[in-house]
């Protein structure tokens, strides 16, 4: 089965109590249980992984460039401001789906700059945690075509 990565920046892993007004009530594990269910029946191995470490995510894109493995990316509040974060994605040698859970357009003013979306294959956002099962169908349909 081919392997996706569905990596996570910052403060995702308190999902469920972060914010439950603009993240939902579901928790990191649900998320996570969501990516893993949602792959396998698009055919695809989902590897779901968090950190509050800018070191440990660039290093995470660094193994997914190395292995020619798809990303979907919800690189949290790095998004606005992390050119680190966004040198790592542009190594990359296979489709990256940027994903955001709230709609980061409609919310504050510094949340409109999205570093990393010009180095991205496409964004997905304000869909909930469903944005993540339309970025994974994004990358399964990619893969068909031999993106
Ligand atoms: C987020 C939006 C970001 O602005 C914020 O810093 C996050 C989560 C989202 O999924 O909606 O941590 O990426």
């Amino acid at each position: 089965m081919r392997q996706v990565y569905v990596l996570n920046g910052p403060n995702l892993g308190r999902l469920g109590t972060r914010e439950p007004d603009v993240y939902g009530a579901e928790t990191f594990a649900d998320l996570a249980a969501l990516c893993r269910d949602a792959g396998r029946e698009l055919g695809l191995s989902v590897d779901v992984r968090q950190t509050d470490d800018e070191a440990e995510l660039i290093g995470w894109l660094h193994e997914a460039a190395d292995g020619k493995i798809p990303v979907v990316l919800n690189p949290a509040a790095f998004t606005h401001y992390s050119y680190a974060v966004r040198d790592a994605i542009a190594m990359r040698t296979a489709p990256l789906v940027e994903v955001h859970i709230s709609n980061p357009a409609a919310r504050e003013e510094f949340r409109h700059t999205s570093v990393v979306a010009a180095v991205a294959t496409g964004t997905i956002a304000g869909f909930g945690l469903h944005s993540y099962v339309l970025a994974l169908q994004a990358i399964a349909s990619l893969e068909v075509a031999g993106a």
